[in-house]
């Protein structure tokens, strides 16, 4: 239903006003020549206009940029800025801790860091936590304490799923059926089906089929994939996880790293699930950088035991900066005033609301699109119904109209996740906020088709 010719050429008239009126970012990025692809990171390249838009600053749901725009930010950093941007719990016990107290690189722990664990322990029901800087390396480190108790040389993880830049979770289901490197895997270290498993999302079948084999340490997994699209779990699916789990002797780990927008314990408490281990990292820091792993106490007390495990020092788990007091300072901050349960009913109302209007324009131009929600975060995809697979999602992507849709909303003011069509809420974010979403929406869309 889509003329593509119609599509490219709305795409490169879009492109043409972004460059026209961001002379100041576009500047910027010509003279970042210092920069590998002119940015601070690769990634930052994964942009609609064709050049990032550099920011002068963020309050709340809201972005400003170096050209004076003013954007409404559903990207919120990818749930990093879950909590809205520099909350101001979090600038005040940051301020305290840097200016007032001093000391964020001593090596020594802080009092925060207990707190935030018993916090953690609290919501995501798994009771001993330690701390990393990044959801990439919890993951990674849970990993290899996997590896260490089960004696087991393999993970297992969902196709097109996404845990950060984790050698092992870059495997996909191939079109045979077969288990392959996922494209564009840089320089993987060995041959990743020699250290993974891979089965699809919502299929108890392919799991079972690949755990018989014996191997697995551990399923590594999002509750609700959150990378390629939001794709839910069918009726039944996470409880046979779990029993396939513990009947082939592989632990089980929910990253919580996105799927906390479910509520105030993630998807876990939000739907009664027991896993072993609980990754999570990003929004908990309230935008300063953090990461942390949950372990349960049977896990805790067999790791604990073994003398042979060198835990302490070059054995392949930790970093310098881990657990800092900057860190948990903000965590602390975040937790106990930011992301509380009264604001995740707030943000979920208003999620919903997004979600409700996303759909009322798709019927309205009978498009073949669907909406999800998983709390605080809705998705559009180019298909219906929602795929129920992360290989049936990366089916259904457009990277065209993607763009399209992101450039046409971003020239008008409003920042969706560069990745997907992903929409996040913060306690901050508005019901007028959304309305302006669904009236650009839909204006694009009836540009499109209309
Ligand atoms: C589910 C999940 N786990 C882990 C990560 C990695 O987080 P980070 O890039 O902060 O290490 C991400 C990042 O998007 C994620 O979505």
């Amino acid at each position: 239903m889509i003329d593509r010719e119609r599509l490219s050429d709305l795409l490169a008239r879009e492109r043409a006003a972004f460059v026209a009126t961001h002379p100041r970012s576009a500047d910027a990025y010509a003279a970042a020549g210092s920069l590998f692809g002119r940015v601070p990171m690769t990634w930052m390249n994964k942009t609609a206009g064709g050049f990032p838009v550099y920011a002068a600053g963020a309050r709340g749901a809201r972005v400003t940029d170096v050209d004076g725009h003013g954007y409404v930010d559903f990207c919120l950093g990818d749930t990093a800025a879950m909590a809205g941007h520099s909350p101001a719990p979090v600038v005040e016990a940051v301020t305290a801790r840097l200016a007032a107290g001093g000391g964020l690189a001593t090596m020594l722990p802080t009092e925060d860091a207990a707190w935030v664990g018993a916090e953690l322990a609290r919501r995501f029901g798994v009771p001993r936590w330690s701390f990393a800087l990044t959801a990439t390396d919890a993951n990674r480190w849970a990993i290899r304490l996997l590896r260490a108790v089960t004696g087991r040389p393999r993970i297992l993880v969902n196709s097109y799923c996404y845990h950060g830049s984790v050698d092992e979770s870059l495997i996909v289901v191939g079109p045979d059926g077969d288990s392959v490197s996922r494209p564009g895997n840089v320089g993987a270290p060995c041959d990743v089906t020699t250290t993974s498993r891979v089965a699809e999302y919502n299929d108890l079948a392919g799991l079972e089929r690949e755990l018989a084999h014996g191997d697995v340490a551990a399923v590594l997994m999002e509750p609700a994939l959150t990378n390629i699209g939001i794709v839910l779990p069918s009726p039944g699916y996470l409880a046979g996880v779990r029993e396939l789990t513990r009947r082939y002797g592989s632990y089980l780990v929910n990253d919580e790293t996105h799927t906390f927008s479910a509520g105030p314990g993630g998807a876990t408490a939000a739907w009664g699930l027991e896993p072993d281990v609980v990754t999570i990292g990003k929004a908990i820091g309230g935008g300063v950088p953090i990461g942390a792993y949950g372990l349960s106490a049977p896990l805790a007390d067999l790791l604990s035991g073994r003398d042979d495990l060198d835990l302490v020092d070059m054995g392949g788990v930790g970093g310098t900066l881990a657990g800092n007091p900057l860190s948990v300072t903000a965590a602390r901050a975040t937790l106990e005033h930011v992301l509380t349960a009264p604001a995740f009913d707030g943000m979920t109302s208003v999620a919903t609301a997004f979600a409700n209007g996303v759909q009322e324009v798709i019927d309205r131009f009978g498009l073949p699109w669907s909406v999800a929600q998983l709390g605080a975060r809705v998705e559009y995809r180019f298909c219906d119904p929602a795929p129920t697979s992360g290989g049936a999602s990366a089916a259904a992507a457009d990277g065209e109209l993607e763009d399209f849709l992101h450039a046409y909303l971003l020239n008008r003011g409003v920042l969706l996740t560069p990745f997907h069509n992903m929409a996040l809420m913060c306690p901050e974010t508005t019901l007028a906020d959304v309305a302006t979403h669904h009236e650009l929406f839909a204006a694009a869309v009836t540009e499109l088709v209309g």
